[in-house]
């Protein structure tokens, strides 16, 4: 296993990635040497606080569109992160009261604050598990006791594969859940990239990933192409894989003229989206099994 292991118990001292998140979010459940972090991170990517909410944003249309659009009734949510608003199952139940979610993190703070706040324990279960070790999560009792893998579950990794070393074969993890669910399931993805960022802002990026790097979780940004070969096995679904805000967003306007459309060229960059300019450096994108 590569870098990183789980957060034990609340240690304050050292920044946290799911209460860095937390405070991106405008959220209370972070400490100083999180906010502190968080803080060097935007001074130097001005942009985060308005990539962690495109990211939040991402999630609830993903998860409409799976619920509403797509029959979707299972999900299995990696790397859930500490709650806050417009929760996987807030949404998901918000479509069909009878949705089935589990949240899996390996902080256990995340786990503890996951499950007060669940209050329909038939339909939600919190599992504290490493998602690198999809054998563990799978077997987990609390999974097999709401996910049914004999129809299809949706599996969401939303902002946490760049989290996975290139060691870990995040590929290969992916592929592991992947089998284990039966055709017609789905998988939603969000991953933060270096495309056009590494070259327009070489040191700034260098510095932001400096401070994740004293987290237990540094960040390896990968390029259009990298996180297109994650949905091997998947058929994605219209736009293909888009930036972060380009992704079936709620208003038409702009940013659907940024959308790269991967289905046909997988060799597509960033540099074939228009507009590139200030846009949140991640790309999001939704695949069916076939
Ligand atoms: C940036 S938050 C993302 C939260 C949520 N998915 C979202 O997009 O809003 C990343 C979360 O992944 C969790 N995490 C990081 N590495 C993990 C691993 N190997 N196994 C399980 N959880 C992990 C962190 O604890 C954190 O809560």
């Amino acid at each position: 296993m590569g870098e990183g292991s789980p957060p034990s118990g609340v240690d304050v001292t050292v920044p946290n990635v799911a209460r860095m998140y937390d405070y991106y979010l405008g959220g209370k459940d972070n400490y100083a040497a999180d906010r502190e972090a968080a803080e060097k991170v935007i001074a130097v990517m001005p942009g985060s606080q308005a990539g962690a909410r495109a990211n939040r944003a991402f999630l609830v249309r993903a998860v409409r569109y799976l619920a509403a659009e797509a029959g979707i009734t299972q999900f299995l949510d990696l790397g859930a992160g500490l709650p806050t608003q417009n929760n996987v199952h807030e949404v998901a139940l918000s479509v069909n009261p009878d949705a089935r979610v589990v949240y899996v993190d390996w902080d256990p703070v995340v786990c503890a604050h996951s499950r007060a706040l669940v209050r329909t324990p038939h339909n939600v279960g919190v599992v504290e598990a490493d998602l690198r070790r999809p054998e563990t999560v799978l077997r987990h009792e609390t999974t097999r006791a709401l996910l049914d893998f004999s129809r299809p579950v949706a599996v969401m990794m939303v902002s946490i594969l760049h989290f996975v070393d290139g060691s870990d074969d995040p590929q290969g993890i992916v592929a592991q859940y992947r089998d284990a669910t039966a055709a017609g399931s789905h998988l939603a993805v969000s991953h933060l990239t270096g495309d056009l960022l590494e070259k327009a802002r070489p040191e700034e990026t260098a510095r932001a990933k400096e401070i994740y790097r004293r987290t237990a979780t540094p960040v390896h940004l990968r390029t259009h192409r990298e996180i297109h070969e994650l949905f091997k096995g998947y058929e994605l679904v219209d736009p293909g894989l888009a930036w972060l805000t380009g992704w079936r967003p709620d208003e038409p306007g702009p940013d659907r003229s940024t959308v790269v459309r991967l289905k046909e060229r997988s060799g597509a960059t960033a540099e074939e989206a228009p507009g590139y300019g200030g846009r949140i450096p991640a790309y999001a994108g939704v695949g069916r099994k076939l």
